[in-house]
């Protein structure tokens, strides 16, 4: 039987709607808006792309989004006054900063300077630490994104097998610890796994991130499993995910499209994430 087909548009469009509600209300109690502040280094055309479509959800929502743009060859010094001076400025209540960075940067420096209250991204040790201890706060977007969708789909993992392929610290990692936190149990995949197919075949819920047209095949899925699928593509024929969707669709219980899977899904959860930081720098 074809697999139910997941409209990640639609759950944005319904977490995008909550949150409009909740800044309609802040607005006409407190007169104030969140704002966040993305700091940008260089122009790379991929990180464009997710900015101007995370703005517009901004808009829509009355997220008052401004942007910091500095040269590819910023020092690090520079980079580490700009976050200090947003870190105290009381009207920012979000601070982004986007990746990539210049090799010469090193990020683990510049997300260590960011006040981990204004982390929408969650990538702050301090924010990422607490996942691992099951204070789940500050949750990175794209791994909260893949809990949003099968919680919308009243999909519980308890007990599950659960395959994770992809060990970045944007998804992989934060991931495994969420999916662990509900008790699945978690197999991670990379480019050293021996056998892919082995892991991934068995997996009652498989959740691709690899950046690999066509990685996935109807031999690497389990009859009825629950496939998400993180990967975003640009080929020259449009873009893409891991899976190949048009085979998988037939063997999968439930899948996620590329595009309008995962995507809007996370972007409408850095909305989420902007509302928390919103919420602990004003204590409302
Ligand atoms: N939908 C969204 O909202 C969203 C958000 C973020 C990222 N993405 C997409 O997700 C993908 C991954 O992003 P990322 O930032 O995590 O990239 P990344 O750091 O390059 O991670 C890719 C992961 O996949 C593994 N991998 C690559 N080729 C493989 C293969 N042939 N077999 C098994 N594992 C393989 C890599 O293993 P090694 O590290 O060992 O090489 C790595 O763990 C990209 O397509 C990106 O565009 C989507």
């Amino acid at each position: 039987m074809a697999a139910t087909i997941i409209d990640g548009r639609k759950i944005a469009s319904e977490i995008q709607k909550n949150i409009l509600d909740e800044i309609t209300t802040l607005h006409n109690t407190h007169q104030t808006i969140p704002q966040i502040t993305t700091i940008i280094i260089g122009n790379d055309p991929a990180a464009t792309l997710y900015l101007r479509l995370r703005d517009s959800a901004c808009k829509t929502v009355g997220i008052r989004s401004q942007h910091i743009e500095l040269p590819m060859t910023v020092s690090e010094k520079t980079v580490l006054d700009t976050i200090h001076d947003l870190n105290i400025n009381p009207d920012i209540h979000g601070i982004f900063l986007q990746f990539p960075i210049p090799k010469n940067l090193f990020p683990e420096r510049l997300m260590n300077a960011i006040d981990p209250k204004k982390d929408v991204e969650g990538f702050h040790p301090l924010n990422m630490g607490r996942i691992l201890i099951g204070d789940e706060h500050l949750v990175p977007c794209t791994p909260l994104a893949v809990l949003t969708i099968l919680e919308h789909e009243h999909f519980g993992v308890k007990g599950k097998d659960v395959v994770v392929v992809n060990h970045s610290t944007v998804v992989g990692k934060p991931l495994t610890a969420l999916l662990l936190n509900r008790n699945a149990t978690v197999s991670i995949c990379h480019v050293y796994t021996k056998h892919l197919k082995q892991y991934t075949s068995n997996a009652d819920v498989l959740i691709t991130a690899a950046g690999v047209p066509k990685l996935i095949t109807t031999d690497h899925v389990k009859e009825g499993a629950f496939v998400i699928d993180v990967g975003i593509i640009q080929t020259k024929d449009g873009v893409c995910g891991d899976v190949d969707f048009q085979t998988v669709k037939e063997k999968a219980g439930k899948l996620t499209p590329v595009p309008g899977g995962v995507g809007p899904v996370t972007i409408a959860c850095s909305l989420q994430n902007m509302m928390k930081t919103y919420r602990s720098c004003t204590s409302t």
